[in-house]
This record gives C-alpha cells, structure tokens and sequence, in this order.
C-alpha cells in the first residue's frame, strides 16, 4: 500500500513538473521573444506585455532586446554619438526632492555659481573641441532671474549661431519658458522623475507637484522647444509595474529626447540608505525606449556611467545615441554631487573629449561635429 502511495506520489510529481516546467518554458521563451520581435516592427506594446518583459526577461533575451535597440538605433543614426557639453552653472537649489544631494536642506552640500563670463568661456572652449550643443544645467536657483537668463540665452546664441541651446534648470511659468524660447533656446530638458503621481508623492516633499511637472513639459511642447523628459530607473518605491507605466507615458508624451539614468543613493539625503538601482535595469529600459521611440535622442548618462566602469558603452549598446560630457570648470565639477561618486573627469574639454572619442571608436561608433537635432523617423504605430 505504501509503496503504491509512493509510486504515485512520484509519476505525479514528474508529471506536475515536466508539464508546468514546459508550459512556462513555452509561455515565457516564446512570448518575450515575439513581444521583442512585435515591439521592433510596431514601436508599441500594451501595459502588460512591457511588464511582462521588463519583469521575466531572461539573460538571452535581454541579449535579444539590446540587439534589436541596437539595430534599430543604426538605421536612424548610423553609428553616429551625438555629443552635448553639459555646463552645471549653479548647485543652488530652492526644492528639497528626497533623493538628491543638492537639494536645499544639505547643509554638507558646497555651494557654487558660475558667472556669465565663466559659462561663456565654457562654451568657447567647448566649441573649439567640436561641440555645438551647450546644455545649461542647474538647480532652481532664484539668484538668476528670468531677465538674466534671456540675456545669457541671447549672448550664447549671438556667439554660436550655429550650435543648439538646451535648457535644464526646472519649474518655471509659460511665460517665462516663452520668454527664453524668444531669446533662442532651442531645447529643454524637464525629466518628469516618474508617471506615477502617488510615487511622485514619495520622491518629493508636499509644496513639489506631479501636475506642475506635467503642466511644465506641455507648455515647453506648446512653445516649439524639442522637448526631454525622464526618470531614474530604481528609484525607491519603484516597481516593474512602474516601469511598464513610464513606457505607456513616453508612448502618449512623445518627447524628442529622454533622459534616464540609475537612482544613486547619495548619503546626505533622506534616502541616504536605500538601494540604488541597477545597471541592468537601466539597459532593460534604455533598449524598450528605443523601440519604442525609435529616433528620439537617448543619452547614456553619468549616472550610467558612474554605476558602471563600461555604462556609457553599454548604454551605446543598448540603442542610446548622445553623450553629455561635463564642460563646466574642472574646481566645480565634483561639488554638482547629484549622488555618491558620481563620475568626474579630471580632464579639461578637449582631452576628456579625445577619450571619450577613442572608446566609442572601440565598439564601432563615432562622435560628430553636429548640433545633433532628433532625425524624425516616419514611423506608424
Ligand atoms: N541618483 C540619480 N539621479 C539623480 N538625479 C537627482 N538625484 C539623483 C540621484 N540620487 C537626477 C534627477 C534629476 C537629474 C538632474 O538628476 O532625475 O532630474
């Protein structure tokens, strides 16, 4: 009787296990693929089947997707890097965002300005390196008045008419962003941090608003600039189910560019002991972006770079096509400390830009002399 009970207790087992182990191999294997496969033909997925890669993808899969981002990223831009230098004028900052080091209340933070003069001479240097795109990153900071930044806008584009000018430094009215736009300013970036507003509501203190954030990006899109939203990839309370909802965001916002990068825990903040997130992750979303939206500009950032010896490479590899070296002066740079180690070069422009140049030429691509606009792709959905 016992030994009945045994044998039967075995075939079912192995019955149960061959069964289940076959149906999720065919389920997952098959299915992850072909959504891989539907995504790089139609640049669209429902909810689920991005939750469903984001969340089940195996090491060969992932392999898969990155190929494809790849694939699809050369068709549109060769192997063409689109390079922005990137000058942080101010690490003064009126909000307080959880995560980030130089939010107000960091009180280790050590605070800088650049000069008009200061920031100029960045992008003289950065344009006899080659660059003619200037990214003018910074808190919000209410030292420079709206005027003040029209006039620096204005002697910028005087200077350089044949570079583009982007704008990164926050929450401002319509007519503010109209009155920059009339001085030149061509692009703005504005990352939204997540789609989701009750974990907006986590990653900020009460007086910071998801719809004002919202509100913002429409006003840029309506005024004509090429617009960039964002988020950061394991950001604390952040799920797959997340992830999956930023791509339905990026699908109905159709921005021109998209910055993401890891969250990075920096320790002087109210975060300074969660998780950051993870390289992997980062590439996941990287490559889903890019088929998504198969000719926006996607950077692969310093944060990439930082959690990661070969993240701007493997970003690259994953179907970004723009990096944003630092211009700003060498004293200031370490002192912009989004977060913890964050990565920064000891080099001036020109050296640092040779560098960069030889490790992309190392896995195939190059960097150009280009205002780097988003090529527009006729793609139909
Ligand atoms: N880790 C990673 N990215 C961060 N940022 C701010 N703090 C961090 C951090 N701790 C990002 C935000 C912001 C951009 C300028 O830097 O997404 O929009």
């Amino acid at each position: 009787m016992n030994a009945l009970c045994t044998v039967h207790y075995v075939l079912f087992v192995t019955f149960y296990i061959d069964d289940k182990f076959l149906l999720d191999y065919n389920v997952y294997m098959r299915n992850i693929t072909e959504l891989i496969d539907i995504l790089s033909e139609r640049h669209i997925l429902s909810y689920e089947e991005y939750l469903e890669i984001i969340s089940n993808a195996s090491e060969s899969q992932k392999d898969y997707l990155f190929s494809r981002a790849e694939e699809i990223r050369k068709k549109i831009y060769g192997t063409d890097i689109y390079i922005r230098g990137l000058i942080e004028f101010t690490n003064y900052c009126k909000n307080d965002c959880f995560y980030c080091g130089i939010r107000a209340s960091n009180k280790k933070c050590e605070r800088y300005r650049l000069t008009k003069e200061d920031i100029i001479s960045c992008c003289s240097a950065g344009y006899d390196t080659g660059y003619r795109t200037f990214v003018l990153q910074g808190g919000e900071d209410p030292f420079f008045s709206s005027d003040d930044m029209a006039d620096l806008i204005s002697s910028i584009k005087k200077q350089f008419p044949d570079c583009a000018l982007t704008l990164s430094f926050g929450e401002y009215t319509y007519d503010t962003y109209k009155k920059w736009k009339d001085a030149g300013a061509d692009r703005y970036l504005l990352r939204h941090e997540t789609a989701d507003k009750t974990h907006y509501n986590k990653l900020h203190p009460k007086k910071m608003s998801f719809d004002n954030r919202i509100r913002c990006l429409k006003d840029l899109k309506s005024l004509g600039y090429q617009v960039g939203c964002g988020f950061m990839v394991g950001s604390p309370f952040q799920t797959c189910e997340h992830l999956a909802a930023e791509m339905i965001f990026l699908n109905k916002f159709q921005p021109d560019m998209v910055g993401i990068g890891p969250f990075i825990v920096q320790k002087d903040t109210p975060f300074g002991n969660m998780k950051s997130g993870t390289l992997e992750q980062t590439l996941i979303m990287l490559a889903l972006i890019r088929l998504t939206l198969p000719d926006v500009l996607l950077p692969a950032t310093t944060a990439l770079a930082t959690i990661d010896p070969f993240g701007r490479e493997l970003g690259i590899k994953a179907g970004a096509n723009v990096c944003m070296p630092n211009l700003s002066p060498v004293s200031v740079r370490k002192k912009y400390a989004l977060y913890d180690n964050k990565k920064s070069a000891d080099e001036e422009a020109a050296e640092y830009t040779q560098q960069l140049s030889e490790r992309m030429r190392k896995i195939g691509y190059n960097i150009v002399t280009d205002r780097g606009d988003r090529k527009h792709a006729n793609i139909e959905q």
